[in-house]
């Protein structure tokens, strides 16, 4: 049966997006001021262009305006909201959670509010984190955020890194499906594989350095992994739940670099115009990049009611997952 028609076990449904960038813009030309590299570099081995970073804004401050926008969108207040998730992998604070800090910015006093830190990962971990809220009716409504300042992680000394990451937030409002309702999430999954935990992390720690450290990475093997594993988790998700490649109307990746984002494409037979690129734009903003590319995607239109929507991620831990939507 054509999956548009086939009646699925529907969770939650998402209502509203939304997503906010800081004002500051730095083109692979401004890059190369200060960092020994090239826009032609970037360019063909990731294909970025450009990338924002944070002055004087915080991780919630990003939060909030992309928490409001996604509010907006879906129509609702700040008191609606039963749960607020954060995907955060760059808080404020070591403690309290951002997500605290945020309900206290928009005055969502109902909301029960935790962060959530699987890295790139992490909204992927929200929306599969937030099924269980709604399968057992403890909330109505949710907003699940992804919120990085990257660029408070990066080393400008280290070019095979500072290149490659940028700041943002992207939101998405999850609310409780009615029978009637069509649309909704179907399915996530989520997985770890801690033995490579030393690929990709930081040097530094509240425990080992009471600082927050920097980026280090093993970019051929990271890139070797996140190929493998992400081809992996999407091909299952559509198997569990019978369906075929050609169900899939979009895939919103990961923005982490086009090479990973053409690979996956091909593993599923995907033509360019359902994938969702956004990478140039954005750079990899880490638990903000699916949730920036879903609004973006979202405000240009481009889904249509009973679309099937494949989500993934890939991250150090190494964290990894997927979400099947129906639009
Ligand atoms: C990081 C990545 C782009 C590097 O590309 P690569 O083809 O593996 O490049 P290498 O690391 O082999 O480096 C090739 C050369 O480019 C140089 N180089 C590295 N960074 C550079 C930069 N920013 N600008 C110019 N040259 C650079 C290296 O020094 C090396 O030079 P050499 O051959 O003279 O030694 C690639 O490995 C990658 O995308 N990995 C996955 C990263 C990722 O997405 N991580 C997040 C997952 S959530």
């Amino acid at each position: 049966m054509n999956s548009k028609f086939k009646e699925y076990n529907l969770v939650y449904k998402i209502i509203g997006t939304g997503s906010y960038l800081p004002s500051n813009c730095l083109s692979n030309e401004d890059l190369s001021k200060f960092v020994d590299t090239s826009d032609s570099w970037i360019t063909d081995r990731t294909g970025i262009k450009q990338r924002y970073f944070v002055k004087d804004e915080l991780t919630s401050d990003l939060a909030v305006k992309a928490g409001l926008a996604a509010l907006e969108n879906a129509n609702l207040t700040a008191e609606d909201l039963d749960l607020i998730i954060i995907a955060t992998t760059t808080p404020d604070l070591t403690f309290p959670s951002t997500a605290s800090i945020v309900q206290r910015k928009i005055g969502a006093v109902n909301a029960a509010c935790f962060d959530v830190q699987a890295v790139c990962s992490g909204f992927i971990y929200g929306l599969s984190i937030a099924e269980g809220f709604f399968a057992t009716k403890k909330v109505k409504n949710a907003l699940i955020i992804g919120a990085e300042s990257l660029s408070k992680l990066l080393d400008f000394e280290d070019r095979t890194t500072c290149v490659l990451f940028g700041d943002g937030a992207g939101a998405a409002v999850l609310t409780e499906k009615t029978p009637e309702d069509t649309s909704g999430l179907i399915r996530t999954s989520i997985s770890t594989k801690g033995e490579f935990t030393d690929l990709l992390k930081t040097d530094g720690g509240p425990g080992l350095s009471q600082s927050a450290g920097v980026v280090h990475m093993q970019g051929q093997e990271v890139f070797r992994h996140a190929v493998s594993n992400l081809k992996k988790v999407c091909l299952d998700l559509l198997a569990k739940e019978g369906m075929e490649k050609s169900d899939i109307d979009f895939l919103i990746p990961h923005q982490a670099n086009k090479r990973i984002i053409d690979s996956t494409a091909k593993a599923l037979s995907l033509t360019p115009e359902k994938v969702i690129v956004t990478v140039d734009k954005h750079a990899n903003t880490s638990a903000a990049s699916i949730p920036l590319a879903l609004d973006w995607a979202n405000k240009q239109g481009k889904f249509k009611k009973g679309d099937i929507l494949l989500l993934e991620a890939f991250g150090a831990g190494f964290t990894f997952g997927g979400a099947l939507i129906k639009w």
